[in-house]
């Protein structure tokens, strides 16, 4: 991602200044970065100097949401077609595509998030689309996989303002690298209680089971983030990229230590008591609230299982890990 931005700048892709510099206007949340001056970078193009231009500028605008997997932010036009808008900037959704390196993985999540918002999970609207039917894409993404998963930004209004919002790891000032370590889910739900009181802990609970049940073991901390509605107050923002990693790596567990273990199976009604007990939340409200979950979750997959987009490699995956699931049987 960082080698495609790079080259689409015209920047070296360890010049990160620079590269911030192209890409400032469109990050999460209300930042934007800008150069002191508002100039263009110097020549930093590893090939052509002359290759910067506002052109490259503009062009590297477009993808600037952090991340491995290629997104884009998109622009939904009132026929209903989705665009990547020409100068990057101002579109409210967010465009996942294809990966390289797993299978249907815009299938998977869009399953997942369907699926979570059936259990009441605050899920933005989301969309499965064809690939060929996004106006300007970068040649060559449709050999990937046909579907793209698409999500509207919740950071924007509808005017096209900006909504602060900030992840775990800027909670915490820890670096991205760090986003699988440093801080556990009794961290999180220490701040989430602190400033958004019981709603906020009632859908941390429901988030933290929900990605149990489905088996995903990518909830690092850049995967939860804070979102300040009205500048002041601080809630749990919308969930966005919750997948089924266990179809594609089946040993996979937690990204973050729940109050003392990782392991899917350590999430047990014991562990919810320890993290309620450690992090001071209500215990009712947490073992009411996951309770309410397993069951809601247990009649939806039975229901729509079969009728989600997602492979059936990861159905049956998923079938499989909720046998296994201590959380089912208590
Ligand atoms: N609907 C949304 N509205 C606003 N911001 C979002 C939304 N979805 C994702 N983001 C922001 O974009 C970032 C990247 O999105 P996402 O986590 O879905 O991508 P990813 O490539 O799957 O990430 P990862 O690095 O975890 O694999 C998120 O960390 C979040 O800051
Ligand atoms: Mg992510």
């Amino acid at each position: 991602m960082r080698q495609y931005l790079a080259d689409t700048a015209g920047v070296h892709p360890e010049r990160e200044y620079f590269l911030l510099g192209a890409l400032g206007q469109d990050l999460p949340g209300a930042i934007t970065v800008t150069t002191e001056t508002n100039q263009a970078w110097p020549n930093v193009s590893r090939t052509n100097p002359d290759d910067v231009t506002s052109t490259a500028i503009e062009h590297a605008l477009r993808f600037s949401l952090a991340g491995v997997q290629l997104k884009f932010s998109a622009v939904m036009s009132a026929l209903g077609g989705l665009t990547i808008p020409a100068r990057g900037i101002g579109g409210h959704w967010i465009v996942k595509l294809p990966s390289r390196d797993f299978r249907h993985v815009p299938e998977n999540e869009f399953s997942m998030m369907a699926l979570a918002k059936m259990v009441g999970i605050d899920v933005p609207a989301i969309d499965i689309v064809d690939v060929d039917t996004i106006n300007n894409l970068p040649e060559g993404i449709s050999h990937l996989g046909s579907k793209a998963f698409i999500i509207e930004r919740f950071d924007r209004t509808d005017e096209g303002h900006s909504i602060h919002t900030e992840d775990f790891a800027q909670v915490f000032g820890v670096f991205p690298q760090a986003k699988y370590e440093k801080a556990s889910y009794r961290n999180l739900a220490r701040v989430i209680a602190a400033e958004s009181g019981d709603g906020g802990i009632a859908e941390f609970i429901r988030r933290a089971t929900f990605n149990v049940l489905i088996g995903n073991g990518d909830m690092h901390l850049k995967n939860w983030s804070l979102i300040y509605r009205d500048r002041q107050h601080v809630e749990l923002s919308p969930a966005y990229d919750f997948v089924s990693t266990i179809a594609y790596i089946p040993e996979d567990r937690s990204a973050l230590t729940f109050s003392r273990g990782k392991a899917f199976t350590d999430y047990t009604f014991d562990e919810l008591e320890h993290l309620a007990a450690k992090a001071a939340l209500p215990r009712k409200l947490v073992m009411g609230t996951a309770q309410e979950t397993v069951a809601l979750f247990m009649q939806r997959w039975a229901s729509e299982k079969n009728h989600l987009p997602m492979d059936k490699d990861v159905r049956t995956a998923i079938d499989k890990h909720l046998k296994t699931l201590p959380i089912l049987t208590a």
